[in-house]
């Protein structure tokens, strides 16, 4: 019985010992060095090359190394076991902390500000007016971003795919309700996971629904929005500014319009990173689960994409 680290071009000494510690005894080694592929029961996957499970014969149970699993399901030859996923506090909390930062950043003008400087302008100006938030997705993080950005004051509106209730935040459900959801909206900050139903959504039509100047944050992933159509978008001004935390393609293409766009505000994919301190406990512990045939913690439905 083993378990392999399926993280391609990442370090992962210090995962690999923090989950030692956590099932001493059992073997834990890192893809593509597996002794005895057969001997392993148990992969903790990130972005894998596609196919490279099949080596591994005898897998019982799968485990996503982030919160999201899209990069996980594209692999068509991902074999029929249980996905689990990351669900950890701290990793809420680092993607409340992002949030925070973006919407003061763009209350305090500071894309503004950034701007002036870099042409020697000297003109004051006073705090940009956000006060209604929309969150698309009200799953862990969405539902935590609803609550902190509640809580600070701002009216804050929500939607989902499946309708939900929650004090103090105006819950939306379904197609037929995202412009609603987005209407009032000064602010929109995407957090839905990538899935068939959300690839593109946010496309020239769904954009047009926004509050002319409103800003975009994405931190979900890049294939939620149609590029060019938020290029469209951000050049007619009719959204303000984009902070994207994330991309179609990933790093950013050195020759992709984002990079030099005065509006964008982009960020290497760090807004909510997994810590392997505090993730290891649940690994550890889905590992146990797959071994004594239990249900895993934090599964995801492979059918409807997280
Ligand atoms: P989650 O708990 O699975 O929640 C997903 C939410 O999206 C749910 O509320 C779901 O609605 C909603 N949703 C799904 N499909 C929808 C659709 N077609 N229309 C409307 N709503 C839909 O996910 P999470 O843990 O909050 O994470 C969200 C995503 O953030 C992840 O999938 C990942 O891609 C991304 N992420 C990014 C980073 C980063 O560093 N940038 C870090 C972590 C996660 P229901 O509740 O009705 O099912
Ligand atoms: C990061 O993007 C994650 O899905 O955990």
């Amino acid at each position: 019985m083993s378990i392999a680290l399926v993280i391609p071009d990442r370090k992962l000494d210090h995962l690999q010992q923090k989950l030692q510690q956590q099932l001493p005894g059992v073997l834990i080694e890192i893809w593509p060095e597996i002794t005895d592929p057969a001997a392993v029961t148990f992969a903790v996957l990130w972005r894998q090359p596609p196919g490279c499970l099949l080596q591994m014969p005898n897998l019982q149970a799968l485990q996503s190394f982030g919160a999201g699993v899209d990069n996980i399901l594209t692999d068509d030859s991902l074999p029929d076991l249980p996905l689990a996923r990351i669900v950890d506090p701290m990793l809420t909390q680092s993607m409340l902390n992002y949030l925070q930062g973006v919407v003061q950043h763009y209350q305090l003008r500071l894309d503004e500000f950034g701007a002036q400087q870099r042409k020697q302008i000297w003109k004051a100006k006073s705090p940009r007016k956000l006060q209604h938030i929309c969150i698309l997705g009200l799953g862990e993080l969405g539902l935590a971003a609803a609550t902190h950005f509640s809580r600070l004051g701002f009216q804050v509106s929500g939607w989902s795919a499946t309708e939900k209730t929650l004090a103090e935040v105006r819950c939306f459900a379904g197609d037929a309700a995202f412009a609603d959801a987005v209407r009032e909206a000064d602010l929109v900050i995407c957090l839905l996971p990538l899935t068939r139903q959300t690839e593109n959504l946010l496309e020239q039509q769904r954009l047009a629904l926004f509050k002319p100047g409103v800003i975009l944050v994405n931190v979900a992933r890049g294939a939620i929005v149609d590029d060019l159509a938020l290029l469209q978008n951000l050049d007619s001004g009719h959204i303000a500014a984009a902070c994207l935390d994330v991309f179609r393609t990933e790093p950013l293409p050195p020759e992709h319009p984002f990079w030099q766009h005065p509006s964008i505000l982009l960020t290497p994919h760090i807004s909510a990173v997994t810590n392997a301190d505090t993730a290891v406990a649940q690994i550890a512990e889905n590992y146990r689960r797959s071994r004594a045939g239990l249900p895993l913690q934090n599964l995801v439905c492979q059918q409807r994409g997280y």
